[in-house]
């Protein structure tokens, strides 16, 4: 097991928090509702499910304010990445990048050898710009187009 650190800040704007209390928790909540629940009309039941029992919760804050989210999924050799999120208004400063650039950094931490994530397809590009290549064909996850896509580490 790699120790990582609880607190990472990698600028004076953006900080990054493996969330295990119970007040960054409520953050990340508060994210996944703004965004999956509200503006994508994804349920609450599948927003959460079982894997988040066992997830890596990743909070991001930019000036100490709460703005991103994503969870990681360790299973055997291969991490999923998962929820990715930044709310509404601290989009397209580059965020959303910084916050998976930092997830692939906590994941291969671990002893694994690929990293994916189930996109939406809209982010394609979002997703090839990180290093991410498509596997197969899209599919439907929670009635929005998907795409498997996978990083070798
Ligand atoms: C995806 C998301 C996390 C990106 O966050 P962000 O902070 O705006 O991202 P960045 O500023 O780092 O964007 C970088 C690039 O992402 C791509 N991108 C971001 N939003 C996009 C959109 N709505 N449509 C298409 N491309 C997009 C662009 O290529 C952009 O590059 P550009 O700035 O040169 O145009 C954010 O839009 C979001 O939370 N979306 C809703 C939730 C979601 O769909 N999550 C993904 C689950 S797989």
């Amino acid at each position: 097991m790699t120790l990582q650190p609880k607190h990472t800040k990698i600028s004076r704007e953006i900080g990054f928090f493996i969330a295990t209390s119970k007040e960054d928790l409520a953050d990340c909540t508060h994210i996944k509702d703004a965004v999956f629940f509200k503006e994508q009309g994804i349920s609450k039941q599948v927003i959460y499910d079982t894997e988040d029992k066992t997830a890596i919760h990743i909070l991001m804050k930019y000036n100490n304010s709460p703005s991103g989210y994503g969870r990681i999924v360790l299973l055997g050799s291969k991490a999923k990445l998962g929820r990715i999120a930044v709310l509404q208004k601290y989009r397209g400063k580059g965020l959303g990048k910084e916050l998976v650039k930092f997830m692939i950094k906590q994941a291969i931490r671990y002893n694994i050898n690929e990293i994916f994530i189930h996109a939406q397809y809209y982010l394609l590009k979002f997703y090839q710009e990180l290093g991410f290549q498509e596997n197969g064909e899209p599919f439907e996850e929670a009635n929005i187009k998907h795409i498997e896509m996978s990083l070798k580490v």
